[in-house]
């Protein structure tokens, strides 16, 4: 091998270090996993975007050449089948970028005990779901794989009349370190990422105003009340699921993407 071939298959490696993988990232269409699809495919992945949003997942195609599921990731009949339309399509699976999730809110003593059960159902067995299913497929080829699960800051610092949204990510933390503890051994990693405030569809332009108005203070503030002052963007938190990624001997981490606060830092 010559210097100059050796120079151009570092830097294909260094540009394209997910060459040859397979990644599954759920809730794709939007947001945090739109900015997951959009980096993992820069980095030379083959996406495949599982969503329940249709016209945004035919964007999704259209940008970034990803293939793409309808899937309701509270269906566990309906994640198998779109597991093994992956299974099919790619012939293997890497990573599963476990990303579907929304925010409810409500005091936790008065609230419809419906409304904490369907929350769970996204924020925590939705997460289940999809492992279960990835694990799966990591079995088939027998050569280990990563997990990767979008939880939140809210997981170790709840805020307010957030009770159903930071419980079920908190049992999401935990079923981040089962997976580590139980299939390690097959080379099956699983990590976590507890990001801040991240303007997507989840956390509106319209709710930063309101929210800032509640406060006292201006968006800007709201956004990047952090250590650092800065806002963080889902292009940030993407860009950890990514290092993640490629961290091979790094697991049962969260790694925490806010800017910086010590109440939501672990230790
Ligand atoms: N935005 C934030 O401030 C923030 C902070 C920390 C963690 N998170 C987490 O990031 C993840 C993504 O949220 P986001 O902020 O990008 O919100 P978003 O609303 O922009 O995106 C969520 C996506 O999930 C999809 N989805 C919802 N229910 C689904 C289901 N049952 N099956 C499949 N897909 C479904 C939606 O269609 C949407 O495309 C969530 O797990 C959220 O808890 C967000």
């Amino acid at each position: 091998m010559t210097m100059n071939s050796v120079k151009e298959e570092a830097s294909s490696r260094f540009e394209h270090p997910l060459a040859g993988k397979v990644v599954a990232v759920t809730g794709a269409a939007s947001g945090i996993g739109r900015e997951v699809a959009r980096v993992f495919s820069e980095a030379g992945a083959s996406v495949a975007a599982l969503d329940i949003n249709d016209d945004a997942l035919g964007d999704l195609e259209r940008s970034f050449g990803c293939r793409t599921f309808h899937c309701d990731v509270t269906n566990a009949e309906a994640v198998s089948q779109a597991f093994d339309a992956i299974g099919a399509s790619f012939g293997r699976l890497d990573i599963l970028v476990s990303n579907a999730g929304s925010a409810q809110q409500g005091p936790i003593g008065d609230l419809p005990m419906e409304d904490l059960r369907r929350s769970f159902e996204l924020n925590f067995f939705g997460h289940q779901n999809a492992c279960q299913a990835a694990v799966r497929l990591f079995r088939r080829k027998g050569e280990g794989g990563s997990i990767l699960f979008n939880i939140s800051n809210q997981s170790v610092n709840p805020g307010k009349d957030f009770g159903p949204y930071g419980i079920p990510k908190a049992a999401t933390m935990a079923l981040m370190k089962q997976y580590a503890l139980d299939h390690g051994k097959e080379g099956i990693r699983a990590n976590g990422v507890n990001a801040g405030r991240i303007r997507t569809g989840l956390m509106t332009d319209q709710m930063i105003v309101e929210r800032a108005e509640a406060r006292g203070i201006t968006p800007h503030d709201y956004m990047s009340g952090n250590l650092l002052g800065v806002e963080v963007f889902a292009r940030d938190v993407a860009d950890a699921f990514l290092h993640l990624a490629q961290m091979e001997k790094v697991n049962a981490v969260v790694l925490t993407v806010d800017g910086g606060a010590i109440a939501t830092s672990l230790r």
